[in-house]
């Protein structure tokens, strides 16, 4: 009798490191990572986050120097979020017109610091500078507004590419907002900024600790869901990612990350442009969670999730854990 045997064994690809490397699809490195910062004011602050465990606000000195720490780390790309003063917040966000509002100031220094061996992304809403924690501006009636929002978030965006901005990406998800800022990026001169649009961006419950961060969650009434997408919908974000693209954005991001890869991949497939995504506050806080109760070894949770978003098609991923693991693939 002849034995049977398995006509293919894939087993055989994997049985030592060697080849697993040989036959590894996807690849992280630190060059696609993105690390959010957040700022506050004074001189030699560290805040440390209650909800984001490990994560600090830094005041602008503490900024140019985690800048040159993810230079050293190879990671080519901060975020920033600014805690604005609780006297500097009002209805209309006028702080973020400010040339020597937080986030400029932070600009410049990691510009003093670093050059342009890093890039600085800017977003793009009103929330830090809102009294009432909203990405825009309010009617009568607490609508968020939206031609009236985005007349603020141009004058914002041209006073981040003022100050030196690389990247300016908007956060705030009113329509027709991207064409605005890319057609006053033009008529100032910044040809060569980009627009990373956070095209497909869903009200979430995973902002929470972000909302800690900045400071808003107090201030906030009621939720982002006239503006922010639902988390039923996946056409609607291709119809999103389709217009920030004809209105001029050179990446689209997909946010939250890891449960909405689908978005990600379909976005991919259908587009084929640089696709970001951001693994938010909760979902960072949920893994430290998740450690912190013996459920997971955090190096490599950190280390999969984020392969996860390389394999869904993310060209590149903001992360809180950027330094971390930039560390880890270093070795
Ligand atoms: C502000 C903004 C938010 C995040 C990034 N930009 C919060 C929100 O929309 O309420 C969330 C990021 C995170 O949770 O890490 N428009």
């Amino acid at each position: 009798m002849t034995a049977s045997y398995p006509a293919l064994r894939l087993r055989r690809t994997r049985a030592t490191a060697w080849s697993r490397a040989l036959h590894r699809e996807n690849v992280l490195t630190p060059a696609e990572l993105i690390w959010p910062l957040f700022v506050t004011e004074g001189q030699g602050v560290e805040e440390p986050i209650p909800s984001l465990p490990g994560v600090s606000r830094w005041s602008v000195d503490g900024i140019a120097a985690r800048a040159r720490e993810a230079v050293a780390l190879g990671i080519p790309c901060l975020a920033l979020f600014p805690n604005t003063q609780p006297e500097k917040r009002s209805d209309d966000g006028a702080e973020a017109l400010n040339p020597d509002n937080l986030m400029c100031r932070a600009i410049r220094a990691i510009r003093n610091a670093c050059g342009d061996q890093i890039g600085v992304l800017t977003d793009v809403a009103l929330d830090p500078y809102t009294a009432h924690g909203q990405d825009g501006l309010l009617d009568d009636a607490g609508y968020v507004l939206n031609d009236a929002s985005i007349e603020v978030l141009v004058g914002q965006s041209l006073n981040q590419a003022a100050a030196g901005a690389d990247i300016i990406a908007p956060s705030d998800m009113m329509d027709g907002r991207v064409g605005a800022i890319r057609a006053a990026l033009e008529s100032e001169g910044h040809t060569n900024i980009q627009i990373m649009a956070y095209a497909a961006k869903y009200a979430s419950a995973f902002y929470g600790p972000f909302r800690d961060a900045v400071g808003s969650r107090g201030l906030l009434k009621g939720d982002k869901k006239t503006y922010q997408m639902d988390p039923a919908n996946a056409e609607e974000a291709l119809r999103e990612v389709a217009l920030d693209l004809a209105e001029g954005a050179d990446s689209v991001m997909v946010k939250p990350g890891l449960p909405y890869l689908d978005i990600v991949r379909r976005v991919k497939e259908r587009f084929e442009v640089p696709v970001f995504a951001y693994q938010v506050s909760g979902e960072y806080a949920m893994i430290e969670a998740a450690v912190a109760a013996g459920a997971g070894d955090r190096d490599a949770l950190v280390l999969e999730t984020l392969l996860a978003f390389r394999r869904a098609g993310c060209s590149g991923i903001l992360t809180y854990h950027a330094p971390h693991a930039a560390r880890l693939l270093h070795g």
